[in-house]
């Protein structure tokens, strides 16, 4: 990774597993590891449903811009982000800019199952999960598949994604940090 590629990010659909398998990475390669969703909760004061309810979806994409840029300029590590920041152009830039990018590519039975698992995703409310998503993954896998890289998400556990990610950037000679187990 050069100079200025220095973040790991990944992308993916509500569900694909950016959050738990980045925080894996994170951990292997010893890097720090930052959520993007967490800090615009924080930076909003308070939680993406209630940004999504009060002030609506544009102003979240608003803030959802600032602090990935924000992010990916000033930290080095691991960036999980929301299922629609790659769709955003300027954070798109930015990302292929300063990061190196990974797609979790999951299948729709596999996001339905895990979106169902946990509450707290405004865009999923208003219809059928299972519809919305298949709508979702037809507008947005064309640009996901932009990235870097591209890892099959399946019924694998968290540690099979994992080791497909590390082979992947092994053969791509891109490891940064120090693996702990090496
Ligand atoms: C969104 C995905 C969510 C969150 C917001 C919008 C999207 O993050 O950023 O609800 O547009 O797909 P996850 O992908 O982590 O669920």
């Amino acid at each position: 990774m050069t100079n200025n590629r220095k973040v790991f990010v990944l992308i993916g659909l509500m569900g694909a597993g950016k959050t738990s398998i980045g925080r894996k990475l994170a951990e292997h390669l010893n890097i720090g590891f930052v959520d993007a969703d967490q800090e615009i909760v924080k930076a909003a004061g308070c939680s993406i449903p209630d940004i999504f309810e009060i002030y609506g979806e544009p102003a979240f994409r608003d803030v959802e811009e600032r602090v990935i840029i924000r992010l990916l300029t000033k930290e080095t590590g691991v960036l999980a982000t929301g299922g629609g920041a790659y769709i955003n152009p300027n954070i798109r830039d930015a990302i292929t800019q300063h990061g190196y990018c990974i797609w979790l590519k999951a299948s729709l039975d596999i996001l339905v199952k895990r979106t169902a698992k946990r509450t707290g995703r405004p865009l999923l409310k208003p219809g059928e999960p299972r519809e919305i998503l298949r709508d979702l993954m037809d507008k947005r896998y064309p640009v996901y598949a932009r990235a870097d890289l591209t890892v099959e998400t399946g019924a694998e556990t968290v540690d099979q994604t994992l080791n497909a990610i590390l082979d992947s950037l092994k053969q791509q000679t891109l490891m940064i940090g120090e693996s702990k187990d090496e």
